[in-house]
């Protein structure tokens, strides 16, 4: 059996951290693309003459042209601009969609079939563009948001209450915005719910309000530390973690960024929702009972996304 073959688009951050971590899994041979010249030859480089020393079998390939990504079995995409300090995600879809533009030629000429992970900001509007530019089917491509946020929160949580993160679980429902909704009622300590930890005494409503908000907020107090561009470590196990789902069909829950077609009562949009992903690409939306007070932030959430949609195709009408 030949290895599988991930095709990273944007090898800037994000996807030098994604080509370290593919190699480390040994998820597959490697191609970095990006138009940079020479930076995804020289990190290609870089992480194979790591491989001798961690003990891994992986082939990297840097590439500057689209026929290097030739069937690629999953691709990940963060060409374009990260944030910089002062900088919301929504000021980025100007730059970013026309790089969805590219991409998304890219794919629909050598990779129609791949299992697309889009992570590239305002996330849930780029992922729409470059379903649209691609032309994949609806279940063959996702953003990556959920994951991150929900890793955020736990990350929170598991310091708070003194716990090992393997024992939170946590997910966040929405766009990858600062309304985004951390659900409380489904998060919590191996199986035991926050409002039921909150009660026991592990943790204050007044902490557990303020770590919502942190990870409402938390893309935007990295990019204030590092000053010079976004987060990129915990991004990128993010997306690999969805990518091992797909290829050792692994049908994790997660959440991300899927197209919805009814499911919440939505229509045609990306939005961040528990999903099941397996060998088939995003094989369930799953629909949770949302109270009235989680289904309004949600529907602020939505309002948002909606918003960037509208941007979009204000400027590609051909998006309209
Ligand atoms: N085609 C291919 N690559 C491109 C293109 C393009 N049209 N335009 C830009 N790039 C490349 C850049 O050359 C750079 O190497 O995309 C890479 C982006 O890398 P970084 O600037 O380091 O950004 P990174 O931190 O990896 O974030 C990428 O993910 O989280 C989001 O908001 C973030 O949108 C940003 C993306």
């Amino acid at each position: 059996m030949s290895r599988k073959k991930i095709a990273l688009i944007g090898a800037g951050q994000i996807g030098g951290t994604l080509a370290h971590l593919a190699g480390l899994k040994e998820l597959g041979d490697i191609v970095l693309f990006d138009i940079a010249d020479g930076v995804p030859q020289g990190k290609g480089l870089d992480i194979a003459e790591s491989a001798p020393v961690d003990g891994f079998d992986a082939k990297y390939q840097g590439a500057s042209d689209y026929a290097a990504i030739k069937d690629a079995d999953v691709i990940i995409v963060t060409a374009g601009v990260p944030r910089k300090p002062g900088m919301s995600r929504d000021d980025l879809v100007g730059i970013n969609l026309k790089v969805m533009e590219s991409v998304g030629q890219g794919i629909k000429t050598y990779a129609p079939n791949a299992f697309v992970i889009c992570i590239t900001n305002p996330l849930d509007a780029m992922v729409w563009a470059l379903q649209k530019f691609s032309g994949l089917a609806p279940e063959k491509i996702v953003g990556m948001a959920g994951v991150l946020d929900s890793a955020r929160f736990r990350h929170f949580l598991a310091e708070a209450m003194d716990v090992s993160v393997k024992d939170v679980s946590a997910f966040v429902l929405g766009g990858h915005g600062d309304d985004m909704v951390p659900l409380v009622r489904y998060s919590g300590v191996a199986g035991i719910p926050l409002p039921d930890l909150v009660k026991m005494g592990w943790l204050s409503q007044d902490k557990l309000d303020a770590m919502v908000e942190r990870t409402r907020k938390g893309g935007g107090e990295i990019v204030a530390l590092l000053k010079t561009g976004s987060a990129f470590y915990a991004p990128a196990a993010s997306a690999i973690a969805m990518a091992e789902s797909y290829l050792k069909d692994k049908k994790r829950l997660l959440p991300a960024a899927a197209h919805l077609s009814g499911q919440y009562g939505i229509d045609g949009l990306f939005i961040g929702v528990p999903i099941v992903i397996g060998a088939k690409g995003v094989e369930r939306i799953v629909e949770v009972d949302l109270n009235a007070d989680e289904q309004a932030m949600f529907d602020k959430s939505i309002a948002s996304v909606e918003g960037l949609i509208a941007a979009c195709k204000q400027i590609n009408p051909s998006l309209a």
